[in-house]
């Protein structure tokens, strides 16, 4: 279905590249022809898979930078600029989460996630958008945002998440009629659950938790990565140039069954979430399975 040079030419920023679907994201579209720059906070990640990509016969690179630090996004796509040349697509995929009760969180906890996930979306597309535009050249955008931030969902339990990615579904729709006179496209995924490190230590970090969250899907199975990469490509390529300032969920239809993917937590007593605190402390180690 897609051709091997379904990207070619193309030069991609991938915040959060190095771990879990920035990942696999990144090494798709190295698949389909890209250049690829990672950027994240930890070094490692990003030179492993850089070193994968780099296995493919891609040209990439990497840098460390915190999104939330406007200064440093700059000087990370300068980086990406000295090694690969122009970046043309960018993938806000970075982000910050974890299971709460909101009468819990400290003000700095709410502000690490909006700060990672919304200000870090907007600085990543301000720095290259005001390139793109000032040289007149066209670019390309896809965040990547969450099912419960949709209008009509919202989800308990991870309120500061669901807050930052509703403005990113209010950015990239409000950016897409502005900026789609400077060929400037903006698309959003909404994915259901994807199996990664980062998000299971974070969200289900019990094997129960994770079982019940399997048998609730319509599916009875979780997202794989392909499948969400694949989604991305398509969006990324010429192939959906009509497609601007929307989002496509891909969750297999759990949405449908129920709005607010962490909603059940209400029936949890309190002893429950010792035990998830409890396991946040000592987490289970390994990538899971699908
Ligand atoms: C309550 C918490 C907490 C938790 C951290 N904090 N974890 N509060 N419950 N589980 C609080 C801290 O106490 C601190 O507040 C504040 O948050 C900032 O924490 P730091 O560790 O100092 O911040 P930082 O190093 O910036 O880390 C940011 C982070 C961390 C978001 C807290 O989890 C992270 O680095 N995450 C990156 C990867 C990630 O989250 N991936 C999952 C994406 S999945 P105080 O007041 O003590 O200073 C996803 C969608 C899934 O997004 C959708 C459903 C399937
Ligand atoms: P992940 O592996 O934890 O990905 C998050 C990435 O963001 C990491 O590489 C992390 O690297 C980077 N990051 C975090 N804070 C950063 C910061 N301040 N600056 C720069 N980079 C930062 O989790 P994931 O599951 O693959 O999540 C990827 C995306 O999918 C996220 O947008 C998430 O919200 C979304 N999503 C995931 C699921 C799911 O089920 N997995 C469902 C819905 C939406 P460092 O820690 O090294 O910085």
């Amino acid at each position: 279905m897609f051709q091997a040079d379904l990207l070619k030419g193309r030069t991609i920023l991938v915040t959060g590249g190095g771990t879990g679907l920035g990942r696999s994201m990144a090494l798709r579209f190295a698949e389909l022809g890209a250049s690829l720059f990672l950027v994240g906070r930890r070094e490692e990640p990003l030179a492993k898979t850089c070193e994968e990509i780099r296995a493919k016969g891609s040209p990439t690179g990497y840098t460390c930078c915190d999104v939330r630090d406007f200064a440093a996004v700059e000087k990370a796509v300068a980086a990406a600029e000295s090694q690969l040349g122009r970046v043309d697509t960018l993938v806000n995929n970075a982000a910050g989460n974890f299971i709460a009760r909101t009468e819990k969180l400290s003000p700095n906890a709410f502000n690490a996630v909006v700060g990672i996930v919304l200000q870090g979306t907007f600085y990543c597309t301000l720095v290259l958008a005001r390139k793109w535009i000032a040289a007149r050249q066209s670019g390309n955008i896809l965040n990547i945002a969450a099912t419960y931030a949709a209008v009509g969902s919202g989800s308990g339990f991870v309120v500061p998440s669901a807050c930052a990615k509703a403005g990113v579904l209010a950015m990239t729709r409000s950016l897409a009629v502005e900026w789609a006179r400077y060929h400037i496209r903006l698309n959003a995924i909404a994915p259901g659950p994807f199996p990664t490190e980062g998000a299971w230590s974070r969200l289900l970090p019990a094997k129960e938790l994770e079982e019940r969250a399997r048998q609730g899907h319509p599916m009875k199975r979780f997202g794989r990565h392909e499948e969400l990469a694949n989604l991305a490509a398509y969006l990324l390529s010429n192939m959906s140039e009509y497609v601007n300032g929307e989002c496509v969920v891909i969750d297999g239809g759990l949405w449908l069954r129920g709005a607010g993917e962490f909603n059940d937590f209400v029936d949890f007593p309190d002893a429950a979430w010792d035990v998830l605190e409890a396991a946040r402390k000592n987490p289970s180690s390994g990538e899971p399975k699908s």
